[in-house]
């Protein structure tokens, strides 16, 4: 079965075909970076104009990239939500058009199953239980995967999500958007204990908190204006890492799981994978640390997804909208 997925959740905008939810035959992302680098974050509103001028091309691109046709294609999913209302409508209005005019199947997808299916594309084998840590620019949450539509939260964070932590502190650092990619690249000079800053709900349950953190770097930065800013950024990036292993550990411990898995754009951070992969190391337990295009927002998850969604569920309705809000499904037989 031959998938056209297409994201446009926030400010990526992509088109990715997959084959019976594993084989990537394309995956083209056009990231609007560049549109919203001097606004310091995402505008809403340049994002939906954008994946309108941005999304014919990048599905005209994928599609050459996998050598087929509209008439080649069994469905074409989009994600549904979470996120931005604008920016998903041009995706599901896109997949919801494409579907109609190729007489095929519809499917919404939802972007946190699909950043939890990340993992699967590569490797197929991983065996559930899984102890799976998502941390994006909007969610940051714990789950324990029982199987490929079996999920169940175990902890999220109660403030911000742990990127647009990275994202606001690269801000007050002056070191431009998006922030995590630069947070982790200054922090290679810096000294990850130079300065102790708060682990916010450390040893707390499974629960996570990153605004207190975010403040405390703002009042260091008054207090010490001439703070080195690698030290800086090293030692917030080694707060936030430390948090989101230790609850990784812990959701882990409480579930069983023997594997430890990351997804995610903050999956990307190269300090949070090496301190993943030394606790998996140390505790006796595999890890599994997808590759980074897959980490961040890309088309390749939901196709992968809608695959498995279809078989367990058929097509999505074609009068089904957007739900900005949505929240991970819950497993199958509960509501
Ligand atoms: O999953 P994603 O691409 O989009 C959302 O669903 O939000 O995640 C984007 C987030 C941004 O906050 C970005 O700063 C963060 O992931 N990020 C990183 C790194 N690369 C991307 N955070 C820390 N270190 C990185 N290397
Ligand atoms: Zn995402």
């Amino acid at each position: 079965m031959l998938i056209l997925g297409l994201e446009t959740s926030c400010d990526e905008t992509a088109a990715a075909v997959v084959e019976d939810g594993r084989r990537i035959c394309s995956s083209v992302v056009s990231s609007q970076v560049d549109l919203h680098a001097r606004f310091g974050g995402v505008v809403p509103e340049i994002a939906s104009r954008a994946h309108v001028e941005l999304i014919n091309p990048v599905i005209a691109e994928a599609m050459v990239e996998a050598g087929c046709e509209l008439a080649d294609l069994d469905a074409v999913a989009a994600c549904n939500g979470p996120g931005l209302a604008g920016a998903l409508l041009v995706g599901v209005s896109a997949a919801k058009a494409l579907a109609l005019a190729g007489d095929l199947a519809y499917i919404g997808v939802n972007h946190l199953e699909a950043h939890l299916h990340a993992a699967w594309l590569e490797e197929p084998d991983l065996s559930p239980p899984l102890a799976v840590l998502i941390a994006s620019g909007g969610h940051t949450l714990v789950v324990s995967v029982e199987g490929h539509l079996s999920y169940r939260v175990l902890g999220e964070t109660v403030d911000d999500a742990a990127g647009e932590a990275f994202d606001k502190v690269a801000r007050l650092l002056g070191l431009g958007y998006p922030g995590g990619p630069a947070v982790d690249r200054v922090a290679l000079d810096g000294d990850p204990a130079a300065i102790a800053f708060p682990r916010p709900m450390f040893g707390e349950g499974l629960d996570l908190s990153f605004s207190g953190l975010k403040t405390a770097v703002a009042y260091h930065l008054r207090d010490d204006p001439d703070a080195p800013v690698a030290d800086i950024a090293a030692s917030f990036q080694e707060a936030v890492v430390d948090t989101l292993v230790s609850k990784l550990l812990a959701a882990a411990d409480e579930i069983g799981a023997s594997t430890l898995v990351l997804g995610g754009g903050v999956a990307a951070n190269s300090r949070l994978r090496t301190r993943v992969a030394d606790a998996a190391l140390d505790t006796g337990r595999d890890f599994y640390l997808p590759p980074l295009a897959l980490c961040t927002d890309n088309a390749a998850m939901i196709a992968a997804t809608a695959w498995w969604r279809f078989e367990a569920d058929g097509p999505t309705d074609f009068t089904s909208g957007a739900d900005p809000g949505a929240r991970l499904p819950p497993p199958p037989g509960t509501s």
